[in-house]
């Protein structure tokens, strides 16, 4: 969705302790540049208005987020969302004008990331070539895996069918394994869950959230899944292979998750 440009949004960003354009000169050192250092650090990509981000960080003081997005316009609201929840110095917030694209270039296994958020990433569905964009991509996530912590997660949620279903395709790829999933979030009962701008927008029209939890496995892929195409016969042999998952599935999301879900 486009946004018409926002005037205000550079100059109060510049003016914005807690934001930043050069996440390349914190490449392994964003802990140093929160409040308390040794919390847990989550990252959000692709946080447009920072709806939800705003909310977490509000919720929880005990976690660090680094919420990302590429749009300094999208990026001046969150700042204006977040500072009317977290005060205008929120000790636990940083946010980053960045290309997720190229977001090895920003993080690094020195910062550690326990979780990583992607709440309704552009689908890219029109065109097969497009699809390398998708924050769920191999290219991408082969780059979160560099900086996620062994066992670090990615929460991942999505009005869109063929997204999520290419992304369940894409994560056991790359070697994540699934903790949690539904194909109906807000009928789940799973909780806390942190309502975004977009995912406000599908629900109200009826449409059912997908959210998915993914655990990073290690080590990784023997094979470079960046290389892989997601024909048909490799999408097939990923959708078996998470078929049998399955049983172990549940039984880790009865475990892990007791608490959160119904
Ligand atoms: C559909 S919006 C979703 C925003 C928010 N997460 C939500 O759920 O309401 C997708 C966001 O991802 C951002 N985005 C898309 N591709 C990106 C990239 N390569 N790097 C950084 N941000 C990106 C867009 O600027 C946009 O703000």
């Amino acid at each position: 969705m486009h946004m018409r440009k926002k005037k205000w949004a550079r100059p109060e960003l510049a003016a914005c302790s807690w934001y930043t354009e050069d996440g390349e000169g914190r490449r392994g050192r964003w802990r140093a540049f929160f409040a308390r250092p040794e919390q847990p650090l989550h990252l959000e990509m692709g946080c447009g208005k920072g709806v939800s981000t705003a909310a977490m960080a509000a919720d929880q003081p005990g976690v660090n987020f680094v919420a990302a997005d590429l749009s300094a316009d999208v990026l001046g609201c969150a700042r204006r969302n977040a500072a009317a929840l977290c005060g205008e110095q929120p000790g636990n917030l940083l946010l980053l004008q960045t290309d997720i694209c190229f977001i090895g270039h920003v993080f690094a296994p020195e910062d550690g990331a326990e979780r990583i958020y992607i709440s309704f990433c552009n689908p890219w569905t029109e065109h097969p070539k497009h699809a390398k964009r998708r924050l769920t991509h191999p290219r991408q996530l082969m780059q979160y895996r560099s900086f996620l912590r062994p066992e670090g997660e990615i929460w991942f949620k999505t009005d869109d069918d063929t997204l999520f279903q290419d992304s369940l395709v894409y994560l056991d790829l790359c070697g994540f394994e699934i903790v949690y999933l539904t194909h109906d979030l807000h009928a789940s009962g799973f909780s806390p869950n942190y309502v975004s701008e977009h995912e406000e927008k599908f629900a109200a029209q009826g449409v059912p959230i997908k959210f998915a939890i993914f655990r990073m496995r290690v080590p990784g892929p023997q094979m470079d899944p960046t290389r892989y195409r997601l024909t048909p016969g490799v999408r097939a042999e990923a959708l078996k292979r998470l078929d049998r998952d399955q049983d172990r599935r549940e039984d880790l999301k009865t475990h892990k998750y007791r608490n959160n879900a119904e």
